[in-house]
């Protein structure tokens, strides 16, 4: 019998709340101690997920004696012996390195419901028409806040067209049919930028950020995955499982996003990435 309430503080969107939630998974599980949700994070995750970790009442919320606990975005050995029975960590992990030995109950927690499955399926045999064996590749492009807070605040890039062109043309090479499913919180940017004349391009939905469960089961259940930068895109490449290409070396050498983030504890080794092209950066700081 496990002892103990833990829980985590749910922050941030959609792939936050995953990694949050995969990190008190296998932290809880570590230190042999019960695992609870927050309401909001069960209320955002399982309308997609099987979760299994059961929800906090609101009263137990209030009362219980909570011991605050900030964990940094990368297992560490202190975090298998984290002394309380009512902790509640908080930050932003979302790294394999806490969970990934445990990846089959991972993958088990954000299984989906057959609802969702089967509206996904319909829509992927109605594009895929008449075709046999089509590869599926699910292209995750974030945007949105990021277009400014990676130059200003992070002195970094986020991913551009030839990025993207690069890792299209890695699948179109690899594979004989291929289909790319682009979702993005910037779809009018992708349009001006992914050529499809090819007609091997689908841009999905409407970009509408506060309902991104449907975008994400979408590409989960594409074979492969282009990532750019961001846990969502993180989370659809680990459920999708198969060839993953994501945008690497993103940041400038005296980057602040390295003190809270490590290029080799957010993407698997098998995951294959392309360097990012930093020049618009040291163009801007050559003009300043
Ligand atoms: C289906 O496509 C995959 C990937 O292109 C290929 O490896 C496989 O041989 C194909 N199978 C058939 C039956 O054509
Ligand atoms: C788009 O790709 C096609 C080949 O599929 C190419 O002929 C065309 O020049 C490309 N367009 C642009 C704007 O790059
Ligand atoms: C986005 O989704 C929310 C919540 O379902 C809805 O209220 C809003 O109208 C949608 N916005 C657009 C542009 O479709
Ligand atoms: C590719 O993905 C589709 C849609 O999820 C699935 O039906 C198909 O079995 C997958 N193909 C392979 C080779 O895994
Ligand atoms: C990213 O930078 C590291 C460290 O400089 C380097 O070892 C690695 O090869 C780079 N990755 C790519 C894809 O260029």
């Amino acid at each position: 019998e496990l002892e103990g309430m833990w829980t985590i503080t749910p922050s941030g969107r959609f792939g936050n709340l995953m990694g949050q939630y995969a990190t008190l998974f296998a932290l809880a599980r570590l230190n042999k101690k019960q695992a609870y949700i927050f309401p909001n994070m069960a209320n955002s995750l399982s309308q997609i997920f099987k979760l299994t970790l059961p929800m906090l009442h609101q009263e137990a919320k209030a009362q219980v004696p909570w011991k605050n606990y900030h964990i940094a975005d990368w297992m560490d050995e202190k975090y298998k012996n984290i002394l309380g029975d009512y902790i509640k960590l908080s930050g932003y992990p979302s790294s394999w390195t806490f969970y990934h030995h445990i990846r089959e109950e991972i993958l088990r927690e954000f299984s989906f419901h057959e609802y969702v499955t089967e509206k996904v399926n319909l829509y992927l045999t109605k594009i895929t028409a008449q075709r046999q064996n089509v590869t599926f590749v699910g292209v995750h492009v974030r945007r949105g806040d990021y277009v400014y807070v990676m130059p200003k605040i992070w002195k970094g890039v986020i991913a551009d067209r030839n990025y993207l062109e690069k890792a299209m043309a890695y699948f179109r090479n690899k594979y004989k049919d291929v289909i790319f499913i682009v979702t993005s919180n910037g779809l009018d940017w992708c349009r001006k930028n992914i050529n499809a004349s090819s007609g091997d391009v689908y841009f999905l939905g409407d970009g509408n950020e506060s309902e991104p469960q449907t975008d994400f089961a979408i590409l989960a259940h594409c074979n492969h995955t282009i990532m750019t930068i961001g846990t969502f895109g993180f989370w659809a490449a680990y459920l999708a499982g198969g060839d993953v290409i994501y945008l690497t070396n993103f940041t400038l050498p005296d980057s602040p996003f390295l003190k809270v983030f490590k290029y080799e504890a957010a993407f698997l080794p098998e995951w294959i990435g392309i360097a990012a092209d930093l020049s618009p950066l040291l163009n801007q700081s050559l003009n300043v």
